[in-house]
């Protein structure tokens, strides 16, 4: 199925490690411009050279999410290398967690700001260029999480918020052809997953409870982007597709 996204220039952002790092290859391999965009500079330009080694268009940049300048540079500089911005994916995330008792405000805050505050930085500053485009993809990571999950009240508001976030982007932007979409990853095995320290016990609890039954990859949520950034996704908005092998 041809995706339709030749040419096109995509940021992903988070996209040195894991599940943004699929995402940024499997666009590249549809023939997107990419941009690795992370706050890790070093990793995201070891990625991109990965892309770049397998025949992408690809440019790394150093972007923290939460940093409205940073985010502007980013865009500022991608403009300049490849013209415009076609497509957004909101993958920068991290996890801070504790009972709500012992969570402090620091990690409720960190939490919500990448996750929250970095889609909303983001998405504010590429939807002029899509806007002049009268074409856009905007794919927010949230999590299935956001049914709430024990122990992770910062990381269940903020991926629970980011839908709320993508509903609204769907309504305020549909009339330009621009879309937003959410997905919903499960237990996918990325460094964040593999950093808890009860990671195997996470492991094998997945692929006993999962009716499909593995623990899930970077590029099973890869393939539910590059559906829904492609032509194909046109009709579709404001949706929130789950990629959890049907575990919730
Ligand atoms: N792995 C899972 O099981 C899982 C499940 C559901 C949702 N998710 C979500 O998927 C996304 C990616 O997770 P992952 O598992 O690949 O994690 P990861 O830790 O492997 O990668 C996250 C990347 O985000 C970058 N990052 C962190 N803070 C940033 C910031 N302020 N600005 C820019 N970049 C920043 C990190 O440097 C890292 O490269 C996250 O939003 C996460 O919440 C993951």
């Amino acid at each position: 199925m041809d995706l339709g996204i030749t040419g096109k220039t995509a940021i992903v952002t988070g996209a040195a490690s894991g599940i943004g790092a699929g995402i940024a290859s499997r666009l590249a391999e549809e023939g997107a411009n990419v941009v690795v965009a992370d706050i890790n500079l070093p990793a995201a330009e070891a990625h991109a050279e990965t892309i770049h080694a397998a025949g992408g268009v690809v440019l790394a940049v150093k972007a923290n999410v939460t940093d409205a300048d940073d985010v502007a540079d980013m865009v500022e500089r991608v403009v300049a290398a490849f013209g415009s911005v076609d497509i957004l994916v909101n993958n920068a995330g991290l996890a801070r967690d504790g009972r709500i008792t012992k969570m402090s405000e620091e990690d409720w805050d960190l939490v919500l700001d990448v996750v929250l505050k970095g889609a909303f930085l983001c998405t504010r500053a590429v939807l002029p260029h899509m806007n002049q485009l009268k074409w856009g993809r905007i794919v927010n990571i949230s999590s299935r999480a956001h049914l709430g999950n024990p122990g992770q009240a910062n990381y269940s508001a903020a991926k629970a918020g980011i839908i709320g976030f993508t509903k609204a982007m769907a309504l305020e932007n549909g009339r330009n052809l621009i879309t937003c979409n959410a997905v919903a990853p499960g237990m996918i095995d990325t460094p964040f997953v593999r950093a808890h320290p009860k990671w195997e016990l996470i492991r094998d609890n997945a692929e006993k409870t999962t009716p499909v039954p593995r623990i899930g990859a970077a590029e099973d949520v890869a393939d539910a982007v590059a559906f829904l950034v492609s032509e194909r996704a046109s009709y579709i908005t404001g949706d929130v597709l789950h990629v959890t092998g049907g575990r919730y």
